[in-house]
């Protein structure tokens, strides 16, 4: 009996576990995995070999009972026994032609959903205010993004927070950079009672030269370096003037930061920040020092995170420096203390560059030790490598600064602009078309040589390669997604209607089949890995079937009416499933291309 929420692994498993069970053995064996040999056969089971040391008898005989018991079986069109104990599994036709039917009738194509949903905050983005984003910022974003979109996808309760830098030592730089400019200003008078103006007194572009001069400064100039941190500590306890200007740089920030990210298609449930941790580090310091887990070393508070078994050394935390300075430390302790009480989260991952890992340990097992959270939620570091220039190192602009992601995406749109110029379709476009275009075929370049890698692995940035139309690229993807869309518009205009399917008729259709069927396990798995590289790997295969399936196969002109009808409905479930994974991935399609 088949269960609706099973994925296809699942339903084989399920399948598998009842003939080991009916067989006299643990049904635990009967785990189903996608074949290592896809030349011989789509799926394996290897139970045998392992309950040939658990019953202590010949995997031959016990795969040979086991395949017997799986003949006749309407799932399967073959259960094969190899040497020395394997299983060899083919899921019948009949069957895939039911899983496509469950999917051309489901809104969500018949994609898992979580029976226990968790709730999950996501921490991604992590810009900081008044720095404006670079590069750094922006795989935290493009993966960030993919989870959250493919945890809620199955079911999940997610909430995104961008988790803005808004509290640290940048905004007492400002603050002194701009009292040395302007020292007239009602908000550097102590004796002022207010009300501040409400309009900002600097705008974005001061904004953005005040901070990198003020940090350059601070950097040779001691008197200005100790200006700046005292001006952090007022702010950081009150002051009116600089919390009134703090707002107005806040929120000049923001409003800059909203637009580049909807650029980008990334679009977070909440903008809260260190500040907002800010009333929950008294209530963290106490319970640190209640536990007796703080103390002071070389002036410093530290917290002890080392365990007997660790196979690396860890570093006790800093809590406080002793000039009373708090650390990002400090801060990330604090705001697991306010997501605890905000959303008593399931889990938190937190979608950081995988450079700061020692920081996420300490800060989880301080977490943890001082009971900030309960022991069963899941802290989980979801560390990313780094985009690396063609000379191996982190991407740098041509003069060798850090770039901006304002202007790598107008790189990257320039780029595609350019490569649509080769393009009869483009060449229709109007400009406002050709602009839009461009910038979509872009961010789809940039967002799948990003995405197409295992996020702990470095990879470089290689526009060329990003932008081909051939390979795993986004451009690909997209102009597949056109192309698929367009046979359905023109068997619309000529009257045909998606009917009845039909077993597939070839092995590419079969295989069509077989890898639409296949989404739901890869979905869990990217999941469980919080990877999205898997969903480009199922998009590529998709594309790719559909591209030889439609080569192969006559579909409007087919005069099997029953055929193309069929058909037509494969094609419906690819073209659905396609825009799905892309906007798992926040990835969108040109109309035309
Ligand atoms: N603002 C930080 C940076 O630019 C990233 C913040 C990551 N999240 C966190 N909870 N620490 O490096």
């Amino acid at each position: 009996m088949e269960n609706k929420n099973l994925t296809l692994r699942q339903s084989l498993t399920e399948l598998v576990s009842r003939a080991f069970d009916a067989c006299g053995y643990d049904a635990a064996l009967g785990a189903v995995t996608v074949s290592n040999r896809p030349d011989l056969c789509q799926f394996q089971c290897n139970g045998a070999l392992a309950a040939a040391k658990q019953y202590k008898k010949n995997p031959a005989i016990i795969a040979q009972e086991v395949a017997a018991k799986l003949q006749n079986e309407p799932m399967l069109e073959k259960a094969e026994f190899v040497p020395p104990g394997f299983l060899n599994l083919n899921v019948s036709d009949t069957y895939l032609i039911s899983r496509a039917r469950a999917m051309d009738a489901d809104a969500r194509l018949d994609l898992p959903m979580a029976e226990n949903p968790l709730s999950i905050v996501i921490d991604y983005g992590g810009p900081n205010v008044a720095k404006p984003l670079h590069i750094g910022h922006l795989r935290t974003a493009i993966i960030g993004e993919s989870l959250v979109r493919l945890s809620r996808f199955l079911g999940h309760k997610v909430i995104g927070d961008v988790h803005l830098g808004d509290w640290g030592l940048q905004m007492g730089l400002i603050i002194q950079g701009l009292a040395e400019k302007e020292p007239d200003l009602c908000y550097f008078d102590e004796s002022f009672t207010g009300p501040y103006p409400t309009e900002p007194p600097v705008t974005l572009d001061d904004l953005n030269e005040l901070y990198p001069a003020a940090s350059a400064r601070s950097k040779t100039d001691e008197a200005f370096k100790a200006a700046a941190q005292k001006a952090t500590g007022e702010l950081q306890n009150g002051r009116p003037g600089y919390v009134a200007l703090w707002k107005h740089f806040l929120s000049l920030s923001v409003t800059d930061l909203k637009k580049s990210y909807a650029k980008l298609d990334v679009d977070f449930d909440k903008w809260l920040g260190e500040s907002d941790a800010a009333p929950y580090v008294d209530e963290m310091l106490g319970i640190l020092n209640d536990k007796g887990l703080s103390y002071l070393s070389d002036g410093a508070l530290i917290v002890d995170v080392a365990r007997e078994d660790d196979d690396e050394e860890i570093p006790p935390i800093i809590i406080s420096k002793s000039d009373g300075s708090q650390l990002y430390g400090t801060t990330d302790l604090a705001t697991i203390l306010q997501r605890q009480r905000d959303f008593a989260p399931d889990e938190i991952w937190y979608v950081v560059d995988n450079r700061q890992a020692m920081h996420f340990k300490q800060v989880f097992r301080c977490a943890h030790l001082a009971g900030l959270i309960p022991d069963e939620t899941k802290l989980l570091h979801v560390g990313f490598g780094t985009m690396n220039g063609k000379d191996g190192k982190p991407y740098k602009t041509r003069d060798g600064g850090v770039m901006r992601l304002s202007d790598l995406i107008e790189t990257v749109t320039t780029a595609a602009r350019a490569k649509m110029e080769s393009s009869d379709t483009a060449k229709a476009l109007s400009d406002e078309e050709a602009a839009a275009c461009a910038e979509k075929i872009g961010i789809a370049a940039l967002k799948i040589g990003d995405l197409i890698n295992h996020r702990t692995k470095d990879y470089v940035f290689d526009l060329d390669r990003f932008l081909a139309s051939e390979g795993k690229t986004g451009p690909y993807l997209q102009y597949a997604a056109v192309r698929i869309h367009s046979v359905l518009e023109k068997a619309k205009a000529q009257g045909f209607t998606p009917g009845e399917l039909l077993p597939p008729a070839s092995d590419t259709e079969r295989a069509l089949l077989l890898s639409l069927s296949s989404v739901g396990d890869t979905l869990l798995r990217a999941f469980a890995d919080r990877a999205p590289n898997g969903i480009c790997e199922a998009l590529f295969e998709l594309t790719g079937l559909f591209n030889r399936f439609y080569y192969e196969n006559k579909i409007l002109t087919n005069p099997d009416a029953k055929q193309r009808d069929s058909w037509l409905t494969l094609i419906s479930i690819t073209e659905r499933m396609i825009s799905l994974l892309l906007s798992l991935l926040a990835i969108g399609v040109p109309e035309k291309m």
